[in-house]
């Protein structure tokens, strides 16, 4: 399963890949306003990154980034999605679920630019970004169970259906707003093929109680023993 970092931070966009290491980034606007950067400057400055690190290539390090989302019209949003497309080709443009947003996104496949649909909270909505062939789909788990939901039924079914219908793999599932380890864990079991996650997720995910106490329980093994 990919690791995608959800961020448009470069601070953490660069600590995550240099570190443990990530397949890609997703943004949103909320991201880009935490960046504190306006729009086009915070994803010109990932698409430096991506250059700087010789990831150029959509398949090397893709990087959603989402359409001004005040537009509403497929007319539009192809537009706008156009011209994001243009500054890095490894940019997939992030399309609201909508009807106008499915419409756009068909059309921007069809000239070849990538695309992520996002804001997906059933997985009724799942099926036509796969079924129309898109690159991603966004299935948002942390909103859901924030108020209350188990996402492990409503992810799975997500996957059964792509490999009911041969869309397994091609259209892939990348699990969004992925807030806990378990979460992780979840996505993984039921086979999504991404997850994207805030930095502080992945680092938590690496932590266990048991792993610091045993960290202590050596050193203290280490100290009593003759010689060292
Ligand atoms: C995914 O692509 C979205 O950017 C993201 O997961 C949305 O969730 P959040 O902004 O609430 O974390």
């Amino acid at each position: 399963m990919k690791y995608f970092l959800d961020s448009a931070k470069m601070d953490e966009i660069r600590y995550a890949y240099d570190t443990f290491g990530i397949d890609g980034v997703t943004t949103n606007p909320k991201h880009i306003m935490l960046s504190g950067k306006p729009f086009l400057t915070a994803i010109k400055d990932i698409a430096a990154f991506i250059e700087e690190k010789n990831l150029v290539g959509f398949e090397k390090f893709p990087v959603s980034v989402e359409v001004n989302p005040h537009i509403t019209e497929a007319d539009e949003m192809v537009k706008e999605a156009v011209k994001l497309a243009g500054i890095c080709p490894n940019f997939a443009i992030k399309i609201p679920c909508t009807e106008a947003g499915i419409e756009a996104a068909r059309r921007l496949e069809d000239m070849t630019i990538r695309t992520n649909v996002t804001l997906v909270f059933s997985a009724a909505q799942a099926i036509l970004p796969a079924k129309n062939g898109f690159a991603f789909v966004s299935p948002f788990i942390g909103w859901k169970e924030a108020n209350g939901e188990d996402c492990r039924r409503y992810i799975k079914d997500i996957v059964d259906i792509y490999k009911n219908y041969g869309y397994y793999g091609k259209t892939q599932i990348i699990c969004a707003a992925v807030r806990t380890p378990k979460q992780i864990v979840d996505c993984a079991v039921a086979g999504a093929d991404i997850v994207t996650a805030g930095l502080a997720v992945y680092q938590d995910s690496m932590k266990h109680p048991y792993t610091r106490q045993g960290i202590e329980t050596f050193i203290d093994a280490w100290d009593h023993t003759e010689g060292n």
